[in-house]
């Protein structure tokens, strides 16, 4: 029996489940079931990933603290992958005290090897937001192929990673700001030091090809640089305990969060952490998305090797998903929660679709919507379903026979199929291991169709054959279950009832069942529908447009309704209306005090050319004078003039607000000039 270890990415915290994340959780779900059918001891092991300025940012946003914003998400993480029938044996969060206690362990560990160096580093800093910036919150030119609009750390293009003073003209997301550099003391582990190790770990068949060989050629051909895995506070995470004031980076604490999570499980089981993270015996799968794969294969097991814990055994590692041969959109509706796709749809489905789609090669897999609803329906419900649902009433009173029929050697080929499919299952080749359940399919539709059951049940004295007959079809539609188990728990434990039995192993499939009673056959799985496809996609949409802008949207605003409340929208008027109000662009030429009136500033206004007009402002609470020359402004030209105490006033300047400090000008864009018709 094999003691394996298996981990899928920890989502972040600061977004929900959608059906592109599912391609992970899902591969990993029917691996893990697998695993656990052939006997071994498997854990699944996840958790939130929670740390980081993306959560502050958040809960800033809606007002609220950041473990509320995490344990909130959560919670709908873990419906989500509840609703998929995804299994974690623990699903904890990198905010926890086990993981910070393992954080402590390593960073030790590091310190006592010599891996940590200090350094002043020149770092972003949003002057508007005050806050040094995340990476993720600065994008900008690629330094090394020139890609635009890149994240700060590293590159989707072309796969560097750099430090965001790198990126070539920097802009802040928070504030659409050109961030300042500003110098600030950080962390560093030396991972150039285990390069030797990293060389060899890497090579030595743990990860797929195509990823050994990418980091042969462009990260260990060349010196590893230094990692930076600190950041001044405020950041949400974990303080650092011997350099106060400063925070692990969130990728730090991510992968440690494997371990913490481990450590939650292990006690609440009363079991011994270092029997899995210290032990020999202990085989690590990881399964990870390829955007990530630098941190898992580089970082991750510098850190493992050095602080003595077990190094991965794999690395699995996926594409992304594409919808129809395109990237996800939110515009176009394939930007799918899970949570919508569950309002809708099976899970099943998807398991089983994703089954047929996925490989060991780290490449890219598309949900042909189409292909999607033809494959589920043909598949699952034509060719395996359908044995059942033809077969099983016929012997809902007489059960099976007595003893296995002579079915011309159908199932024992069927069961010598078992350990090529389990094969499959164990590299990661599902769409091999569907294919070949399909083949099998294949051959038990005919011998029901050429038996005809329907028939025989019309005759009493063939009883005994449509008996066996049934006897057949339904054992081979239980091995089939059985091979479909790992991707189709619901199927099998449906399938387990009418046989009055729990499918829990690979072995069930050795020996077929006879002379028992079968339950009355309930639905097992309906076809897809593909007008609840279509809704599905309406639906998201719809809600994506409204999402959109919400994710967009910048914490620093301050959109609230009371402006509009303490000032409703006036009655409609007509265009007509409208244009009678010559509104201008004018600059300020001249800008006085009027000794007499507190609140007015005088400003000459010229329309350019020689037009110029005076014009009395009750703006003095909010601009001096002295500040107001030479700005442009929007004033109604065509004002009627209006004799005050202090002179004529030909006009008006137009701002904003409610009175007070608080009065905004108005001024266009760059590029007006005066004169220029408003509207
Ligand atoms: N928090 C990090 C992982 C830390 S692991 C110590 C992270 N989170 S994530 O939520 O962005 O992604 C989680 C996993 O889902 C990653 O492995 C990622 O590759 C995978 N996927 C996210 N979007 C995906 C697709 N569109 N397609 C396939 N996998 C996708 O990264
Ligand atoms: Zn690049």
């Amino acid at each position: 029996m094999r003691q394996i270890l298996v981990t899928s990415a920890l989502p972040y915290a600061n977004g929900h489940i959608h059906i592109g994340h599912l391609v992970e959780y899902l591969q990993t779900d029917i691996w893990v079931r697998f695993q656990k059918m052939q006997g071994n001891r498997c854990l699944y092991i996840c958790a939130d990933d929670t740390h980081g300025t993306a959560i502050t940012i958040r809960a800033r946003a809606e007002g609220r603290t950041e473990e509320e914003v995490i344990a909130e998400m959560g919670e709908a993480h873990q419906r989500d992958f509840g609703g998929f029938g995804i299994e974690f044996d623990n699903y904890g969060s990198t905010h926890s005290p086990e993981n910070r206690a393992v954080c402590h362990e390593i960073w030790a560990a590091l310190r006592k090897a010599d891996m940590i160096v200090e350094e002043e580093i020149d770092q972003l800093f949003d002057v508007e937001k005050g806050i040094f910036l995340a990476d993720r919150f600065v994008r900008g030119t690629c330094p090394k192929c020139g890609s635009k609009n890149q994240p700060g750390d590293n590159c989707g293009h072309c796969g560097a990673t750099y430090s965001p003073t790198d990126l070539v003209d920097p802009v802040s997301a928070l504030s659409g700001s050109k961030p300042e550099i500003r110098a600030a003391r950080h962390l560093f582990v030396q991972t150039e030091k285990m390069h030797d190790f990293l060389n060899e770990w890497t090579q030595s068949g743990t990860l797929p090809s195509e990823s050994a060989n990418y980091l042969k050629n462009f990260f260990l051909n060349e010196p590893l640089r230094d990692w930076d895995v600190s950041r001044p506070g405020p950041y949400f995470g974990f303080e650092i305990p011997d350099s106060p004031g400063n925070y692990w980076y969130v990728w730090f604490d991510a992968p440690i969060g494997y371990i913490g999570s481990t450590s939650e499980w292990c006690n609440r089981h009363g079991e011994k952490l270092d029997d899995w993270w210290k032990s020999d015996k202990t085989e690590i799968h990881h399964f990870i998305g390829k955007d990530i794969q630098y941190f898992h294969t580089l970082f991750w097991p510098a850190m493992l090797k050095t602080a003595g814990f077990t190094l991965p055994t794999r690395v699995h590692i996926h594409g992304f998903l594409t919808v129809d041969g395109e990237k996800m959109s939110k515009s176009r509706g394939t930007f799918v929660r899970a949570s919508k796709y569950l309002e809708h749809l099976n899970p099943s489905f998807l398991r089983y679709y994703y089954a047929t789609k996925l490989s060991a090669k780290v490449e890219d897999l598309d949900l042909n919507l189409e292909e999607f609803v033809a494959r589920v329906n043909s598949d699952l419900v034509g060719k395996v379903v359908n044995l059942a649902s033809r077969t099983a009433k016929f012997v809902s009173e007489s059960g099976l026979s007595k003893s296995y029929p002579e079915d011309g050697g159908l199932f024992k080929t069927f069961a010598e199929r078992g350990e090529p499919i389990a094969e499959a299952y164990e590299k990661g080749e599902y769409s091999k291991a569907m294919r070949m359940i399909m083949e099998l399919a294949d051959l038990a539709n005919p011998y029901v169709e050429a038996n005809a059951p329907w028939d025989l049940r019309k005759d009493p004295a063939r009883a005994a054959e449509l008996q066996d007959v049934c006897t057949v079809a339904l054992n081979l539609f239980r091995t089939l279950v059985i091979y479909l188990a790992p991707v189709l728990p619901d199927l099998a434990e449906k399938t387990g009832a009418l046989f009055g039995e729990v499918i829990t192993t690979w072995d069930q499939a050795k020996n077929p069942l006879i002379n028992r009673p079968i339950a009355a056959f309930q639905h097992m799985l309906q076809r897809v529908d593909p007008a609840k496809v279509e809704l599905m996609i309406t639906e998201s949409r719809e809600e994506n447009a409204e999402t959109d802008s919400a994710v967009t949207a910048n914490p620093s605003w301050d959109d609230s309704a009371g402006a509009l409340l303490a000032n409703p929208i006036a009655g409609q008027i007509g265009i007509e209306e409208f244009l009678k109000v010559d509104l201008r662009v004018a600059r300020i030429v001249e800008a006085r005090e009027v000794p007499e009136a507190k609140k007015l500033v005088q400003l000459t206004l010229s329309l350019g050319g020689d037009e110029r007009r005076n014009v009395f402002a009750g703006i003095k609470s909010a601009y001096e004078p002295a500040d107001l020359v030479g700005r442009l402004v929007v004033m109604v030209a065509n004002l009627a003039p209006r004799t005050m105490k202090f002179g004529v006033s030909e006009g008006m300047i137009v701002a904003a607000g409610p009175g007070g400090e608080d009065i905004f000008l108005l001024s266009p864009d760059e590029g007006a000039v005066p004169g220029q018709r408003v509207g």
